[in-house]
């Protein structure tokens, strides 16, 4: 079940928020009553409510907002016991002194807002001995295996557990817990309202992770990447996911470079079964790697691993992505169909750059390679066989094909081009690695020109549809991916 927070000052406000939520189809709400700034009544608040909620008033220690005397904190409390409020969360330290009465269930909570310490058996057995309906231990995760700390904590409690890591870290754990038979999760019903560390929105729970249909058998994958915030993955996978019924999760982990190691020794115990591996990770996840395909090898990244109990395989999908859209463009339909005569500049010496330098190379094109830092373009003309240019000196050649594998364009900054409107030939192609916003100043220019352009959203889409063939062996359902990320970009506010 998904629990909604409402951290409101006004009764008035609590109230009708509660309401919504009830008629939004919210089953359980958290009432923070911390947050109301006058005298609380928790009559008034329990009275006609219109689906069950949990009480809780958290002190400043805690996370909360409760500033008052402690002994009227715990009258609150007690006051909603005795009104009969569905569930009352009482924090390990008073859970002794306030004991169970009427139909009211007990949620023994623990917060540590520092670390996820070494002994959370030992907390939840202490938890245990405090007479709670359920346990729920919230701790700040500074490190992926955190989160695997805490979801084997609750897949191994005798009772009802909540099991949260805070923090962007620990956004698993808030997904994952009904895998694991947590009886909730917490969710913030409006994005900008976060009542804790890393909470997520209903609507993402809901829509996007699907947490209701989550069970013992889903099967989890994931992205990679620090950060991972802003990683699209999520969106374009669990559609995919969605649209074809498949009882699959995409979960965004985020794993700081010096991290990938005890992340990769968590992903058996995680029955993970495949990731998306993005910035930093492509070239050292290459390690961990039992299997990989040409591509992979010859990049010398991958950005799709898969698992199984035996082996970790990796593929490059950035660059069969590429090699699709430049097949697209020139109509070929043989996949390796030379580019033999044909000029290429690139511009940007990072991740995919690399991946587009190996496509354009194999098919024969003759690429120039400009980077802002030039030692870059030395390093990988000479790892490609192209030919390195200055950052400078990019506008003074008449390439067939431009390829933007820069951030440039990319929002915030969409009034910048990496390559000027004038210097782009008629009937040239042009490929920008952006995706949001889809429609880059240098894509706008390039059509102006009548060039034929491939989008960043084409590419993305492509690759991920290309991730999530190795991930089912399944036709990936490509419009919809398409459609969603595209109302996505459309409708992010950054
Ligand atoms: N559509 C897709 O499927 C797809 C897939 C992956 C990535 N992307 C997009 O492709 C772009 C590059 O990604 P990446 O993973 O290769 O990133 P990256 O590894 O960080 O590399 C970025 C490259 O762009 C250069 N650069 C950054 N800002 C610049 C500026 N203002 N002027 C000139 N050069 C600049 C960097 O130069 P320095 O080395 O000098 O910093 C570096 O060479 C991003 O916009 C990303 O979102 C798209």
């Amino acid at each position: 079940m998904i629990c909604v927070c409402i951290g409101r000052g006004r009764h008035k406000h609590v109230i009708a928020e509660h309401q919504y939520l009830a008629e939004q189809g919210v089953k359980l709400v958290e009432l923070r009553v911390d947050y109301i700034r006058s005298r609380v009544n928790i009559k008034r608040l329990l009275s006609d409510r219109p689906c069950p909620c949990i009480v809780t008033c958290r002190r400043e220690a805690d996370g909360g907002q409760w500033m008052g005397r402690e002994e009227e904190r715990r009258l609150l409390l007690r006051t909603a016991i005795a009104e009969g409020v569905d569930y009352v969360d009482l924090e390990d330290d008073i859970a002794g002194e306030i004991p169970r009465y009427g139909k009211t269930k007990r949620i023994v909570s623990h917060h540590n807002f520092r670390e996820t310490p070494d002994d959370l058996e030992k907390i939840h057995e202490r938890l245990s001995g405090l007479d709670p309906d359920i346990v729920k231990i919230a701790t700040m995760a500074h490190r992926p295996i955190d989160n695997l700390r805490m979801l084997q904590l609750v897949q191994n409690a005798k009772r009802p557990t909540i099991g949260i890591c805070m923090g962007e870290i620990g956004t698993p754990t808030r997904i994952l817990g009904g895998r694991y038979d947590a009886p909730l999760t917490y969710a913030t019903f409006q994005h900008e309202l976060k009542l804790a560390p890393g909470q997520l929105s209903y609507k993402a729970m809901r829509e996007l992770y699907r947490y209701e249909q989550i069970n013992a058998e889903t099967d989890i994958y994931g992205v990679i990447a620090d950060p991972v915030a802003q990683n699209l993955g999520p969106v374009v996978h669990n559609t995919a996911f969605r649209e074809l019924g498949l009882n699959k999760v995409f979960i965004p982990f985020r794993v700081p470079q010096d991290d990938l190691i005890s992340f990769m020794e968590m992903v058996q115990d995680l029955d993970i079964k495949g990731l998306s591996v993005t910035i930093p990770h492509k070239e050292e996840i290459l390690r961990y790697l039992v299997q990989a395909d040409g591509a992979v090898r010859g990049i010398g990244g991958a950005n799709t691993i898969l698992m199984d109990q035996r082996s970790i395989v990796g593929f490059n999908t950035d660059y069969r992505a590429f090699n699709d859209v430049l097949n697209q463009v020139f109509s070929h339909h043989d996949e390796g169909q030379s580019l033999w005569g044909k000029t290429a500049l690139v511009l940007g010496g990072g991740g995919v750059s690399k991946a587009i330098l190996y496509a354009l190379r194999r098919r024969e094109a003759d690429v120039l390679i400009a980077a802002r830092t030039f030692d870059r373009a030395v390093e990988l003309a000479e790892r490609f066989k192209c030919r390195p240019i200055q950052w400078y000196d990019r506008l003074k050649y008449d390439p067939d094909i431009v390829v933007n594998a820069t951030p440039i364009g990319m929002h915030p900054n969409v009034d910048e081009t990496p390559f000027d409107r004038a210097h782009l030939r008629r009937g040239s192609i042009v490929i920008d690695s952006v995706y949001n916003p889809e429609q880059t100043l240098l894509v706008k220019h390039a059509r102006e020109q009548n060039c034929r352009v491939v989008t960043g959203v084409d590419m993305f889409v492509r690759q991920a549809a290309l991730q999530f063939e190795h991930f089912t062996g399944q036709a990936a359902p490509e419009d919809a991916m398409r459609t969603e990320l595209k109302r996505v970009i459309g409708a992010a506010k950054y």
